[in-house]
């Protein structure tokens, strides 16, 4: 696993996007794996950028989003649907048909799962996915504790997460209580993965996942064991790291 610091959050975001924007120049057809949250919120926007006034060109990516809320309909201004509709897809030349988020409100959600999973292998796999992490070192909604060997699946969340992700609900009773979320083993088979992290809420996280031992423990500790993850820290979230790192500027 790879280090890079940086700065300031602005920076992190700038690279980020521009990574995807690489990769999307070496491969038009791209599949990307997607977050949700405050975190890549700066990546998604230099993404539009890169589109707007560079021309970069989704008409051939394909994407899957790693995680939704379940029960939450893809109109609720909660969904993930929402989310990346409004922070991406509706300012890029993305196909919508293109783009994959685990359905909320699946009848079946265990088939939807295995569907999931399914339609990931015949778009040929995950070729680069974006990851945040929670404060608990959880990625994707993949809690502490969740099996190296997990696929997609309906999920708990725990009780850490529903405090953080309450800050976009009315009231913490209205986060929902569960999720589908890609599984550890679906993440680890990206080609490439970048988790992106700022703020000093994160830092212990950081830490953990990066100079302590892979755990399942701290989910995100097992991308030790990925041959092509970069982790892209801004300095507050990197300020627990004893090593040292490369410093990037962007
Ligand atoms: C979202 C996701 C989560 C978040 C994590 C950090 O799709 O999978 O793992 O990446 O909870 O969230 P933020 O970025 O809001 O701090």
């Amino acid at each position: 696993m790879e280090v890079l610091l940086f700065e300031t959050y602005e920076e992190m975001s700038r690279y980020a996007g521009r990574m995807i924007g690489d990769r999307m120049k070496a491969k038009p057809n791209l599949v990307l794996g997607l977050a949700t949250g405050s975190t890549p919120l700066g990546t998604y926007k230099e993404l539009i950028r890169l589109h707007r006034e560079e021309g970069l060109d989704f008409s051939k990516v394909v994407t899957f989003n790693l995680d939704e809320y379940l029960g939450i309909a893809p109109t609720h201004d909660q969904s993930y649907r929402y989310f990346m509709d409004t922070n991406l897809f509706n300012h890029i030349n993305i196909k919508k048909a293109n783009t994959h988020l685990p359905d909320g409100k699946a009848k079946d959600p265990a088939k939807f799962c295995l569907e999931y999973e399914k339609a990931i292998k015949s778009a040929g796999g995950i070729d680069f996915q974006v990851l945040g992490i929670g404060g608990n070192g959880h990625i994707a909604f993949n809690e502490p504790g969740s099996p190296r060997s997990s696929r997609t699946r309906v999920v708990n969340l725990d009780e850490e997460t529903i405090k953080d992700n309450s800050r976009f609900f009315a009231a913490v009773a209205e986060v929902p209580r569960q999720a589908l979320s890609l599984g550890m083993a679906t993440i680890m088979e990206a080609r490439e993965v970048i988790l992106l992290a700022n703020k000093a809420n994160k830092a212990d996280a950081i830490v953990r996942s990066v100079e302590g031992p892979a755990t399942e423990q701290v989910p995100a500790s097992i991308l030790q064991g990925h041959p092509r993850a970069t982790f892209l820290v801004e300095k507050e979230a990197a300020a627990k790291l004893k090593g040292k790192y490369r410093k990037v500027r962007a």
